[in-house]
């Protein structure tokens, strides 16, 4: 938590625009992750590095998603309505990020004014955990200041801390 804070803080600097509302605790985004997300999605950088998750593929790879045209990671076959999402133009920042992952098919539909389903059968229940694994995929992005140390690896899988 405490290196969370730090984190948080660090992506304040100036210019940073995508995180202005910087509300997320990117240490706390970490544990978030591991338990809602890895079982479809996996962090993996260019030189094939798994930086987060195991190696599941049912979603996208979320490496560098934090500034990313939607729906625009090569090969995947996203949903039509995704796709209709990311010829607006729509790049991933905090604001739609976090509305996404709340309400995958929901969001979508309003931001395009089409009908179908997003692909992704997961919401996240809270809005803190959204801003916070929003905070944490943002320094797995190329436009983040703070990157990830070298051979960082996921915790191992751990029992919530209580
Ligand atoms: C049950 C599997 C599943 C889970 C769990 C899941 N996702 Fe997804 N996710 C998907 C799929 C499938 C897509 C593609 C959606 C589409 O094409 O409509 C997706 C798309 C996304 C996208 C858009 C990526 C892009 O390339 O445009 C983001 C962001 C995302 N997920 C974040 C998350 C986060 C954060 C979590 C954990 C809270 C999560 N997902 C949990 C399956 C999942």
């Amino acid at each position: 938590m405490r290196f969370g804070m730090i984190a948080a803080v660090a992506l304040l600097a100036p210019g940073a625009s995508w995180a202005q509302d910087g509300t997320g605790d990117a240490a706390a985004g970490e544990e978030h992750f591991n338990r809602q997300c890895i079982s479809c999605h996996v962090v993996q950088n260019e030189a094939g590095e798994v930086l987060a998750g195991r190696n599941a593929k049912v979603g996208p790879n979320l490496y560098g998603v934090v500034g990313r045209v939607a729906g625009s990671y090569p090969d995947f076959a996203y949903s039509d309505l995704m796709m209709t999402y990311g010829a607006t133009g729509a790049v991933w920042e905090e604001a739609n990020f976090t509305a996404y992952i709340q309400d995958p098919t929901g969001y979508l539909r309003e931001a395009t004014g089409e009908s179908g389903r997003s692909k992704m059968a997961y919401q996240v229940r809270d809005e803190q955990e959204a801003h916070d694994l929003y905070a944490y995929m943002a320094t797995f992005s190329s436009d983040a200041a703070a990157a990830p140390a070298e051979g960082e690896a996921p915790a191992e899988a751990e029992a919530p801390s209580q």
